[in-house]
């Protein structure tokens, strides 16, 4: 295999999902020297409208922008809960294209990078997830994410990098802070889940670390997620609190049974991410401060 894209401080890398939360970041965030090839960019389009899951499609797609040097995989079906319903639908998007993109880089003999998630794991651990950690999906969305993670690795092993991540939000998109910070502005009043425990991790920390992986990530599993853990109600506490809503708005926490939704959730899905803090000799901010910085420097309440 050639050496890492970016390794060398150039190349042309292909970046699925480019409109999404993550992948918006992504091409914002591309090493210098690096080209990043969006697809699905809504503006400055490069290689619009692909569907992944299509084999010829994604032919085409390496055919006429390419060749690339690798590619980060960040296009996904990510609606949770509708997932339960249209199962089939995210299976395509999660699995399906996954496979058909890792074949088109074993063809190429480049490296590929998929994110995948915590859902991947059941919960049940009352201490940070390992890579090698059993999985055992809880719904829908977590299987159709895991058996894009086998699909990958069946069909291009030795060019593989899953990177698991947790929590996101970031300055495009939807997310639970903007929500919070949302919410707080119209309600005087709000409950938010105390028993789900994880790693709230921003695009703004997370993007600059699957570069790394890309350039110089061994193939395996990564985790990668902000450090330090929290629930979704000390998340949308801190949200509150950074965006100088505190005094308006009284948050109370709940539990997951008095807030039912269709998908279930790990109740725990805090990731151990010493593999890429040994990577890149750092590991990604503390999730307080990452948000601060967020806070700093995106509408918090975001934009599509
Ligand atoms: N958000 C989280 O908290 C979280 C947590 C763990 C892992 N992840 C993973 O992180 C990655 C990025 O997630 P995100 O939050 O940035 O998601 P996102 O904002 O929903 O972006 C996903 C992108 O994928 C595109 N896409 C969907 N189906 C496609 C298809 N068939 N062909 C081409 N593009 C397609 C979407 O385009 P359309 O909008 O046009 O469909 C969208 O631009 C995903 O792999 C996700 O599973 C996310």
């Amino acid at each position: 295999m050639a050496a890492n894209a970016g390794a060398d401080g150039g190349g042309r890398v292909l970046v699925t999902g480019a409109a999404g939360m993550l992948g918006s970041q992504l091409v914002l965030d591309a090493p210098a020297g690096v080209t990043a090839v969006g697809t699905d960019l809504a503006e400055g389009v490069d290689a619009p409208g692909v569907d992944l899951a299509e084999p010829e499609a994604v032919r085409e797609l390496f055919r006429e922008h390419g060749p690339f040097d690798g590619v980060i995989h960040a296009a996904a079906y990510t609606a949770v809960d509708k997932a339960e319903e249209e199962e089939e639908l995210a299976l395509r998007v999660n699995a399906r294209a996954t496979e058909v993109l890792a074949t088109a880089c074993a063809e190429a003999g480049i490296p590929l990078v998929v994110v995948s998630t915590d859902f991947v794991f059941d919960g049940t651990k009352r201490e940070p997830y390992r890579e090698d950690d059993p999985v055992a999906p809880l719904g829908a969305y977590g299987r159709t994410k895991l058996a894009g993670e086998e699909a990958a690795r069946a069909a291009w092993a030795d060019g593989l990098r899953i990177v698991r991540t947790q929590w996101l939000y970031g300055p495009r998109g939807r997310h639970f802070p903007g929500t919070m910070v949302k919410l707080a502005r119209e309600r005087d009043r709000l409950r938010v889940v105390d028993d789900q425990i994880g790693s709230p991790t921003s695009t703004l920390e997370l993007a600059p670390a699957l570069w790394d992986v890309l350039a110089r990530g061994e193939p395996g599993v990564y985790h990668a997620a902000c450090e330090g853990s929290a629930s979704w109600y000390d998340l949308a506490v801190k949200s509150i609190e950074i965006a100088g809503l505190a005094e308006r708005v009284t948050v109370e926490p709940c539990t997951t049974d008095e807030f039912p939704r269709p998908a279930p959730r790990p109740a725990y899905s805090v990731l151990d991410c010493r593999r890429l803090t040994a990577l890149r000799g750092r590991a990604l901010r503390h999730w307080s401060d990452a948000l601060v910085t967020f806070f700093e420097v995106a509408d918090p309440v975001g934009s599509d």
